[in-house]
C-alpha cells in the first residue's frame, strides 16, 4: 500500500520534474494541462452539470447560448455542448484551451481569456465559472472585474451561475493530504492549509502527478493557491458590476444540492446572479 509520502520521497522513480512554484494559475495549469482529466476523472461532470442545469432553468434560463467562463479542458461545457447548446468556452491557460478545443471537435468556440478582462464576446443566456475557477482570484477588484465583464456579454434575460469553495473545502480538502491511481497514473495531493483557515485567507495546496514515460515516471508538481470569498463580499462584488444576486444554494460534500448554504457544511456555495429587471 502506497501512501503519499511513500511516493513523494521514491526519488529513484523519476526521470525529470516540471515545477511550477508561485508561478500563478496560467503557468499551474498549463503545467497540469496533460494530466488534468485523469486528475479529475472521479469527479461526476454530467451529474454536476446537470444540477447547474437544473438550477439555470429553475431561474427561468431563456436560451441556449452558453459561455462557460475558466472551461479548463472542457468538462463544464461538454455535457451541456451535448445537449444541443451553443457553447463558447474561454480559460486562461493556452494548453488547458487547446485540449478543451480538441474535446469539443470544433463544436464549440474555445479561445484564451483572462476571465478579468473578458472584453465584448458576445450575447449569451447563461454564463458559468464553475469548479473553485474564480477562487484563483487575487482580491475583490479582480471579482468585480470579472462579473462586469460577465454583465457585459449577458444577453438581458441571462443567467451567471457559478460557484466558490466555502471555509469548510480549505479547513478539510484543503488541510489534507490524498492519493489516487486512474489510468495508470498516480496522483497525489498535498494541502497544505490549517484546519484552522479564517475566512478571507490564502489556502495552499499542490499537487504531484506521476506519469508513466518510457519505463520510468515523469512527475509534474503544481501549487494552486485560493482566495477564499466570502458570502458578502461575493454580493457586494456582484452588485458593484451591476448584477443581481438572485439566489445562493449550498453544495454539499455528497454532491446534492441544498437550498440554502451552509459554510462549515457545504463544500460549494453555488450562485446565481442577473442583470436588474
Ligand atoms: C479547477 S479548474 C476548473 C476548470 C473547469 N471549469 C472544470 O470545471 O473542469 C480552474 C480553471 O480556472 C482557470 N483560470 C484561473 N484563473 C483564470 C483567469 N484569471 N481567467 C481565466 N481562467 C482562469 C485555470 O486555467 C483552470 O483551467
Amino acid at each position: 500500500l502506497l501512501n503519499v509520502e511513500t511516493i513523494l520521497n521514491a526519488e529513484r522513480v523519476y526521470t525529470n520534474m516540471t515545477l511550477a512554484f508561485n508561478s500563478g494559475p496560467q503557468q499551474t495549469y498549463d503545467d497540469l494541462s496533460a494530466t488534468y482529466d485523469g486528475y479529475t476523472s472521479t469527479h461526476r461532470h454530467e451529474q454536476w452539470l446537470s444540477t447547474i442545469e437544473q438550477v439555470a432553468q429553475a431561474h427561468g434560463v431563456g436560451g441556449r447560448r452558453l459561455l462557460d467562463v475558466a472551461c479548463g479542458t472542457g468538462n463544464s461545457f461538454l455535457p451541456l455542448l451535448e445537449r444541443g447548446y451553443e457553447v463558447s468556452g474561454c480559460d486562461l491557460s493556452p494548453k488547458m484551451a487547446a485540449r478543451a478545443r480538441s474535446k469539443s471537435r470544433g463544436k464549440a468556440n474555445v479561445f484564451v481569456a483572462d476571465m478579468r478582462a473578458l472584453g465584448e464576446i458576445g450575447e449569451f443566456d447563461l454564463v458559468t465559472c464553475l469548479d473553485d475557477s474564480l477562487n484563483y482570484l487575487s482580491d475583490r477588484s479582480d471579482l468585480v472585474a470579472t462579473f462586469e465583464g460577465v454583465a457585459q456579454n449577458l444577453a438581458p434575460a441571462g443567467l451567471l451561475v457559478f460557484d466558490v469553495n466555502t471555509l469548510r473545502a480549505y479547513r478539510t480538502t484543503f488541510s489534507a493530504d490524498a492519493c489516487w491511481e486512474s489510468d495508470g497514473c498516480f496522483f497525489a495531493w498535498r494541502g497544505e492549509t490549517s484546519p484552522d483557515f479564517r475566512a478571507g485567507g490564502i489556502a495552499v495546496a499542490s499537487t504531484e502527478g506521476f506519469v508513466p514515460d518510457a519505463g520510468l515516471w515523469r512527475r509534474t508538481t503544481t501549487r494552486h493557491e485560493q482566495r477564499h470569498f466570502p458570502d458578502q463580499m461575493v454580493r457586494d462584488a456582484l452588485e458593484a458590476a451591476g448584477l443581481h444576486c438572485l439566489a445562493a444554494y449550498g453544495h454539499r460534500p455528497d454532491g446534492t444540492l441544498a437550498a440554502t448554504f451552509q459554510e462549515l457544511r457545504d463544500h460549494k456555495r453555488i450562485y446565481v446572479a442577473a442583470l436588474p429587471t
